[in-house]
This record gives structure tokens, C-alpha cells and sequence, in this order.
């Protein structure tokens, strides 16, 4: 069979784009339970494998608005565990304002109630707005990511503490567990301290999926060591498929293969039945942005306060900022290519939060997508939505078919689990 396509759904607010919740019918709100469980059915419907919540620690009313109240992400796809089947369920969770053990658990118990669908998405925490929330400093970078190493190590001990067969429960000799099957973990590093074992055994999927997203070379680094899946901040084919190559070059020195790590860049479809139709569709929803909102999107992007450079001059020389290395590298490498004036890189900023805005027929969608993912830049893609329902459904009900019909993506579940519709392995205990 030809190599498949995966594709995961990024939930993030009302939708990827900063103003899509004002297109007509558009869901207004990340807190309605009944709007995200008919997203997990479009997405079951679309066999799509992962929906995937972001998080953030703090409220910031200059970004996207409809992110300011949310569900926790946990609780949200443990409720939304009941009405789906088959599909994955991410939660973004941080490394640096959570402790493992809790993380751990958190992540066994979906991974029991859902039959295997848990995923964690390991993030550092960027802004540094979440501090003042839980009494801390907030740590640079370098540190952010020193920590994130230990911590995810210790989540895996922990998800390791109990093998396969640890729990016997044996009504006639009275025998529940095989204590030689359970282990504590007696961690303690520069970070943690952490006895375990977990009060929690073995989950379907062996480990719960481990996602992550950093763009920075400590970033990458985790990644390549750690991760089962990574999603990519892209804007242009060549830089992708160079930061492709990169991550998958680095796995080797880990003991890890190019198939061990699956790859998708983050994608915002805005679909027509033309390409004019779907042009018109990103022309609505650009026209919906207001300068304020936009601004407050690019400012928290960059890390920078833009209000006094003038909207129609140029991108003003910036360096990578501390907080978001991924995003902003690739929005001014693109800025400068394309010689952008600060209103284009706004308007581009906050259609999809920085991420790449793909608009076409469903053809010609399904084009580059192929052409990506047949060329060495991903091994499928994260689906941005700009809004629900309609731009979602639209993706899967016209680019779907057109990708199943080329052999490209699955037209049913092969497996229960999210690693086995993954293609992952189930890890052994003690396996890296
Ligand atoms: C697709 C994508 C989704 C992300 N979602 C979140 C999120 O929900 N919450 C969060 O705190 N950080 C999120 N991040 C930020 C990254 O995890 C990471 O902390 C950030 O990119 C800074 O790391 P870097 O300097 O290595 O790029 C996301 C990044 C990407 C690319």
C-alpha cells in the first residue's frame, strides 16, 4: 500500500483564524460542548486521526478573543471521549507550570477511559504571562527547555512503572496483583524528585502519544528525542521541507528511525469550489479583522509592541525573540522575501496566527498537500479550520475525498488505537 497521510485537527478557540467566529453561522464560543462534539464527529467522518487542544495558562484579551475562556483540555476530551470512537485526543499540558506525576496520571486515565486515544502535547510554555498565575519567575528559554527534558522523562518512567499483566485480579487464589510487575521509579533529578510508581497501570497504548511543537533547536532537539509526533510551523515548501529533513536527521542519534516521528505542519485550508469561490471566502474572513486585534495577535508573536510603526511602512528589523523562535522565524523569513509591508504581515499573522494559509479548490488544495507530502516537507498536515462549521466540513467533505480517491489518506480506521492509526508502534517497557 502506498505510504499514508495523517492528519490532525487543531482546536484553538472558535477557530484558526482571529476573526472567523464573525462569518455567518459561525460557532462564537470555545465553550460550547455541543459545537466540539459535532467537530469530533466531522473529524471521525473525515477519518481523521488526532483532534488536538491547544492551551494557554493566562488570559490575554488583545489575541484571539475567543481563547480567552476555554475548557480545560483534559476535562474537555475526557466528556469528548464518550461520544467519539475512534479518533485521537490531544491536550496541550506544560512542562513548566505542571508537575510530572500529575501530568502522568492525567494522561494514563484518558488513555484508559478512551480505549487508547491519548495524547499529550509537551510544551514549554512561551508566554510569559502564565508566571504570575502560579506565584513563579518565569524561566528563559534555555532553562524552559532543560526542564521540559527531565519532565517528559519522567511522565515515560511513570507510564512505565507497570507492566503488561501487572494486574491479575484472580478470584480463586486470591492473587490482584503481580507485584513483580510494578515498579517504582525513585527519580530524582536537577528538576524532580519522584518516587511513583504511578497509581495508575499500563494504558492501552503501551505510552499515551507524546506531540510537540517547539521550533528552536533545544526544541528540536526534545523532539527528536522524546516525541511521537511534531507539529511544524511553516510558510514556504523549501524552508519545511529543510526543517523536515532536520528533524528526521537528528533521530538516528537517538536510536530512532525516520518512521518513529511523524511530522505535520500546521495548515489553514479556506476551501471553495473554485479557486475564485475560495479566494472570495479569505477575502470575507480578512475583512473581518480589525487593526487592534490583528496588532495584539502580531505583538504577541514577536514579542513586541508594533503600535507606533506606521501600517503601511516596512516589517521593522527584528530579532527571534526569546518566547517563539518557530513562529517568528518563519513569519520574517517569508516577510522579507516577499518584501511585506507591516499591514501584509498582520493581515497574515492574524488569519491563522502565523501559521500557513492555503486557499484553493479542493483540487488544487489536494495538489499541494501531495506535493508536500511526496516531496520530504511532511508526513500529513494539521488542519486549521478558520472557523466551524462550515470551513471544517468543507475540508472534509470536498479535499478529503480527493486525497482518499488518490490513494493518499485512509477511507476507514485501520486501527483502535492512536498509535496503531498512526502506523506507531506500541513502545516496550524501558524502550527509549
Ligand atoms: C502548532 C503549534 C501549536 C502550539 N500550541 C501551543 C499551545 O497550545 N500552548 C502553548 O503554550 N504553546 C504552544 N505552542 C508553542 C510551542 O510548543 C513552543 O513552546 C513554542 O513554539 C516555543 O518553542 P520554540 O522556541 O522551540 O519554538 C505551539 C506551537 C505550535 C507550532
Amino acid at each position: 500500500m502506498k505510504r499514508q497521510m495523517h492528519l490532525g485537527l487543531f482546536l484553538l478557540g472558535t477557530g484558526g483564524h482571529t476573526s472567523g467566529w464573525r462569518m455567518p453561522g459561525a460557532v462564537d464560543s470555545f465553550e460550547d460542548f455541543a459545537a466540539i462534539q459535532k467537530i469530533g464527529a466531522t473529524a471521525e467522518r473525515g477519518c481523521f486521526d488526532l483532534i488536538f487542544m491547544g492551551d494557554n495558562l493566562n488570559v490575554d484579551l488583545k489575541g484571539h478573543p475567543s481563547y480567552a475562556m476555554r475548557f480545560e483540555p483534559l476535562t474537555m476530551l475526557a466528556a469528548l471521549s464518550t461520544s467519539t470512537r475512534h479518533i485521537g485526543l490531544g491536550a496541550t499540558v506544560s512542562t513548566t507550570y505542571c508537575d510530572p506525576f500529575t501530568v502522568a496520571r492525567m494522561f494514563s486515565s484518558l488513555d484508559h477511559l478512551s480505549g487508547g486515544r491519548a495524547a499529550w502535547n509537551a510544551v514549554t510554555t512561551s508566554n510569559p504571562g502564565a508566571a504570575a498565575n502560579f506565584g513563579r519567575h518565569h524561566p528563559d528559554h534555555a532553562r524552559r527547555y532543560e526542564m521540559a527534558g527531565e519532565f517528559v522523562d519522567v511522565v515515560k518512567g511513570l507510564w512505565d512503572c507497570w507492566d503488561d499483566g501487572a494486574v491479575m485480579a484472580n478470584r480463586e487464589s486470591g492473587v490482584y496483583f503481580d507485584a513483580s510487575k510494578i515498579r517504582p521509579l525513585n527519580h530524582e533529578g536537577d528538576f524532580f524528585k519522584v518516587q511513583g510508581p504511578l497509581n495508575s497501570s499500563r494504558t492501552p497504548q503501551g505510552r499515551p502519544v507524546v506531540l510537540q511543537a517547539g521550533g528552536s533547536e533545544p526544541g528540536m532537539e526534545l523532539a527528536a528525542r522524546t516525541a511521537d509526533v511534531v507539529f511544524s510551523v511553516v510558510q514556504d515548501f523549501d524552508e519545511a521541507r529543510a526543517a523536515y529533513a532536520s528533524l528526521k536527521g537528528r533521530l538516528p542519534r537517538f536510536g530512532r528511525a525516520a518512521q518513529d516521528v511523524t511530522v505535520l505542519p500546521g495548515v489553514m485550508p479556506v476551501v471553495g469550489r473554485t479557486d475564485r469561490e475560495a479566494l472570495d471566502k479569505l477575502n470575507a474572513l480578512q475583512g473581518f479583522i480589525s487593526d487592534g486585534n490583528a496588532l495584539g495577535v502580531l505583538s504577541e508573536r514577536f514579542d513586541y509592541d508594533f503600535s507606533s510603526h506606521d501600517l503601511d511602512g516596512p516589517v521593522p528589523d527584528l530579532a527571534v525573540p526569546d518566547n517563539y523562535h518557530a513562529f517568528t522565524r518563519v513569519l520574517l523569513s517569508k516577510a522579507r522575501r516577499e518584501n511585506m509591508t507591516l499591514r501584509d504581515l498582520y493581515s497574515l499573522t492574524a488569519a491563522a496566527r502565523g501559521h500557513w494559509v492555503l486557499c484553493g479548490s479542493p483540487e488544487t488544495i489536494a495538489d499541494t498537500l501531495q506535493h508536500w507530502f511526496e516531496n520530504g516537507a511532511a508526513d500529513g498536515f494539521n488542519i486549521m479550520p478558520s472557523h466551524f462549521h462550515d470551513a471544517f466540513e468543507d475540508f472534509v467533505d470536498m479535499v478529503v475525498p480527493v486525497l482518499q480517491e488518490r490513494g493518499l489518506f485512509r477511507k476507514s480506521y485501520e486501527g483502535t488505537t492512536l498509535r496503531e492509526n498512526l502506523g506507531l508502534a506500541r513502545p516496550a517497557i524501558h524502550a527509549a
